[in-house]
């Protein structure tokens, strides 16, 4: 899709962690964050170094949503998780597939891990609907905790990279 394109997470990249920081949009993911949180979340990003990358979704000339990958040590096995938030206005248009895609693109350029894993909600049908479209496979169930201190029933989906 020509028309969407990822771009590296900036200092001007603030405002889309409050647009995203509803009941709505967080509704898989432990609920609003205080504003704490979101800055703190926003400084990871901004400062992942070669831990991993966060980006925001373009469609034309808007800003749509974001996606990003991040070192997680994950059964004894380093691997990148991914997770991805579209805005409301952009939902439901076949737009998160592909800039999911083009984000585990750029993780397999980095040659760095072997596998790239995302825990949705079992809950989240869109998310789940993602993953099974990008050919990842599904392992388990599992108990996961995120964010620190919120644990959730969700699925182990992997794809090697
Ligand atoms: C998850 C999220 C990114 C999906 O965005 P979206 O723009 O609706 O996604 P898409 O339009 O690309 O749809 C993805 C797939 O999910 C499917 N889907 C969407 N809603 C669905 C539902 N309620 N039930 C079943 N499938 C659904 C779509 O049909 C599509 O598959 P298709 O192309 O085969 O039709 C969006 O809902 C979101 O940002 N949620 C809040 C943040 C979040 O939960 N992130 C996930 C963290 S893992």
């Amino acid at each position: 899709m020509d028309k969407l394109h990822l771009e590296a997470w900036t200092e001007e990249c603030l405002f889309l962690l409050y647009l995203q920081n509803t009941p709505e949009m967080t509704k898989y993911l432990g609920g609003p964050e205080t504003e704490a949180q979101i800055i703190s979340r926003h400084n990871r990003y901004l400062n992942m170094g070669d831990t991993g990358t966060f980006y925001r979704i373009i469609f034309e000339t808007e800003t749509i949503g974001s996606v990003g990958y991040w070192e997680h040590l994950w059964k004894g096995q380093m691997i990148y998780e991914i997770g991805w938030a579209i805005l409301p206005d952009f939902q439901g248009k076949g737009l998160a597939t592909p800039a999911v895609a083009k984000a585990i693109e750029k993780a397999k350029l980095e040659n760095k891990h072997s596998y790239i894993h995302a825990f949705p909600s079992i809950s989240n049908p869109a998310s789940n609907a993602i993953c099974r479209k990008l050919h990842f496979t599904l392992v388990e169930q599992c108990q996961f905790e995120y964010p620190i201190g919120h644990f959730m029933q969700t699925n182990d989906w992997k794809l090697q990279i």
